[in-house]
């Protein structure tokens, strides 16, 4: 698929968007917001895609935030509408039901890390750098950061980053929970896809079952999260990738699961 911002390639079964506005560090604007949209849209119309990694085009930044040129142009009306349109596209990025995970191959500043919290995973290179700079600009995180970042890290720390506005580097980062994983620069992609092929060699259903129930642990009760994780396990136990999972093992022999 063709856009202006992003770029968007089908490899056999998985999906990499690159953010591509790197003389502007990859900052989001209304266009990449649109762009991402109908990204998001065409993978969850298209039943082949079954990951997507998300990352940035060239070595310094995988996104430095929200265009600030734009935002400039913001007033109290639509400063909230600015915040309100990139909060829906990352809520549909976060509702995704296939695995995602943000290659973070520099900056991931202001909605450059939202966006890549909207992830389910995060691996970064070395030389990557996050944090949520808004108060320096006078204003808050507005695409979910006081919301999931302080799911992932914790309101402690959650604090400390968004109200000083430091950035930290990927090894502290990895330390608090905020990224899976450091790789060096070079080596970033292909780790990345090679960690999703090892995903998608699993049986599919179960993944999404997996997906659907980690995704419930931020909406219902521990009580109601675990019916409905039983639940989800008993409907698992009714495939035929079940029976083919459990013989394979009994048989010693490779699983070749259908996802049926
Ligand atoms: N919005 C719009 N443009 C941005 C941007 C953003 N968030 N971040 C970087 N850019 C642009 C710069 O204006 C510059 O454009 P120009 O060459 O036309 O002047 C270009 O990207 C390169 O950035 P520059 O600042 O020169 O690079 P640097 O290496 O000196 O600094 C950063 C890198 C990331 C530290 C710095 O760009 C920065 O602080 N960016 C803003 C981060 C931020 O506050 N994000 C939250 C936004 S809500």
């Amino acid at each position: 698929m063709e856009f202006s911002t992003i770029l968007f390639e089908k490899k056999d079964s998985y999906v990499v968007i690159t953010l591509n506005r790197p003389d502007k560090l990859n900052a989001l604007n209304k266009q990449m917001f649109d762009d991402l949209d109908a990204a998001i849209r065409s993978i969850e119309l298209d039943e082949s895609v079954k990951a997507l990694i998300l990352t940035g085009t060239g070595e310094k930044a995988f996104a430095a935030g929200a265009d600030i040129k734009e935002l400039n142009e913001s007033g109290e009306r639509s400063g909230k509408l600015f915040s309100e349109y990139g909060s829906y596209v990352m809520k549909r990025l976060a509702q995704l039901r296939i695995p995602t995970i943000a290659a973070i191959n520099g900056f991931a500043l202001g909605g450059g890390c939202e966006l890549a919290l909207s992830c389910q995973m995060r691996f970064a290179s070395e030389n990557a750098k996050l944090g949520q700079p808004e108060v320096n600009l006078g204003i808050i995180p507005g695409y979910g950061a006081t919301q999931r970042l302080t799911h992932l890290v914790g309101k402690a720390k959650a604090m400390e980053l968004i109200l000083s506005a430091k950035m930290i580097n990927a090894v502290e980062a990895e330390k608090i929970g905020m990224v899976n994983a450091v790789y060096p620069q070079a080596e970033l992609l292909a780790k990345t896809e090679e960690f999703i092929q090892l995903i998608l060699s699993k049986g599919s259903l179960a993944v999404a079952g997996a997906i659907e129930c980690i995704y419930a642990a931020d909406e219902l009760s521990e009580l109601e999260g675990l019916h409905f994780e039983s639940k989800m396990f008993g409907r698992l136990c009714g495939t035929q990738d079940f029976k083919e999972g459990t013989a394979a093992f009994l048989e010693k022999r490779q699983a070749n699961f259908t996802g049926k």
